[in-house]
């Protein structure tokens, strides 16, 4: 199923850019990096290797933001929903169902032939009061049965592939004391994997998670590939979400991941990757996170502008990163960006609202950087 939609994919983007050809001036136009209209488009670049994806949110959804749309339609062929699937979003009380923006945001994977993936089926953290509440452990199995058959049921046969339980593990690769594990155990995560696949059985079934390259943790998420297995069920792929920094984790760490996950037979993918640029709270000695940073100029340094040489830093950075992609493009099916553009990233808000963040590969107004040459000149 990949490898048709790997040649649709090339098939869509040859005629994309014979059409764009033809119809454009006799030379490309420059963009602000420097890269050609003409030249090779992410997705074009990795075609054989696996796919490029990013997440798109409400305005990209509904045609607002269109620089990211057509940057979206020429440079990935797969998408992630990044928040409108959510569970508080798609089901916000037990009886009721949004599905106009999940709706149309399948509409919009299908016209631009995407790889299209659904996120998330189970999670603790977004879902609504209604389960977060829940005290009676067969009450929230049916809500929980109630919202993967509903969800993942509806979209059966369009959606390529589904988070179905994220976040599910604690740093030392214990589970998460979620609603969902304090009431069923480590049952549900049996249950939901079970439910999803006889919802939509054609879609690949995914567990995601982030810092996955953490070694704790990974012997976690390799406990639930087998427990999946043991139980007789289909887990096709590990989820590394891959919100990087620029000097963690090690790339080794994050090898030795890629290695333990493709060991168990699935599929990884790196779900959610970027990288941040600004400082952490967390890391500032003594600093007390709950201390309100906004509007403090030295946590958001680059308000004003990147500097070039942290530009190229972050270029470097993704190089190694894609560097080791392409090195295990055999176990590696997907590498998302979470997000098209460094404006719609979460990360201009978290874990201080406000600042100016430059994690992804285009910048504010949709134009490739530095990191995105520098992601495409390997496959040069
Ligand atoms: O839509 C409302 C808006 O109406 C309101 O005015 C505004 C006020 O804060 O909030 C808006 O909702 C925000 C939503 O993003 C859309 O922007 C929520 O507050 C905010 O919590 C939410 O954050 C998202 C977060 O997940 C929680 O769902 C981020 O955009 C999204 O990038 C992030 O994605 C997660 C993955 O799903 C799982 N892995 C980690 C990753 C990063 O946290």
């Amino acid at each position: 199923m990949q490898l048709l939609h790997y040649f649709r994919n090339s098939i869509f983007l040859i005629l994309a850019l014979g059409l764009a050809g033809c119809a454009g001036t006799n030379s490309a136009p420059e963009t602000e990096a420097g890269a050609s209209e003409t030249d090779l488009s992410l997705a074009e670049a990795y075609a054989g290797n696996f796919y490029i994806g990013a997440a798109i949110n409400a305005p990209q959804i509904i045609g607002q933001d269109t620089a990211a749309l057509r940057v979206l339609a020429r440079e990935f062929n797969s998408i992630t929903p990044e928040n409108v699937m959510k569970w508080e979003n798609i089901q916000p009380g037990p009886d009721s169902f949004t599905w106009e923006m999940a709706d149309a945001y399948v509409d919009l994977g299908e016209q631009q032939d995407k790889w299209i993936i659904g996120h998330t089926l189970v999670w603790h953290s977004q879902a609504p009061a209604y389960i977060n509440e829940t005290t009676d452990p067969d009450q929230l199995r049916t809500y929980m049965e109630e919202h993967i058959r509903a969800v993942a049921g509806r979209y059966a046969g369009r959606i390529d592939g589904w988070d179905v339980l994220n976040e599910a593990l604690n740093e030392d690769g214990s589970y998460r004391e979620s609603v969902f594990y304090k009431l069923l155990g480590e049952q549900y995560i049996v249950d939901a994997y079970r439910i999803a696949a006889e919802a939509a059985p054609d879609a690949e079934l995914y567990y995601n998670d982030y810092n996955l390259n953490n070694p704790e943790k990974r012997t976690g998420a390799v406990r639930i590939v087998n427990l999946l297995k043991e139980n007789g069920l289909r887990i096709d792929g590990v989820g590394m979400q891959g919100h990087y920094n620029l000097n963690g984790p090690p790339i080794e760490e994050v090898e030795a991941s890629i290695e333990a996950y493709a060991a168990t037979g699935a599929k990884v993918m790196f779900t959610e990757l970027d990288l941040t640029t600004l400082p952490n709270p967390w890391d500032l000695q003594g600093a007390d996170v709950n201390q309100n940073f906004e509007g403090s100029e030295k946590m958001n340094p680059y308000a004003a502008g990147l500097p070039d040489s942290v530009s190229t830093k972050i270029a470097e950075r993704y190089a190694d990163f894609f560097n080791l992609f392409l090195k295990h493009d055999e176990a590696i099916t997907r590498v998302t960006l979470w997000g098209v553009n460094d404006a719609q990233s979460w990360l201009n808000n978290w874990p201080i609202r406000g600042r100016t963040n430059y994690p992804l590969l285009f910048d504010r107004d949709s134009a490739p950087k530095e990191a995105y040459d520098a992601v495409i000149a390997l496959k040069q």
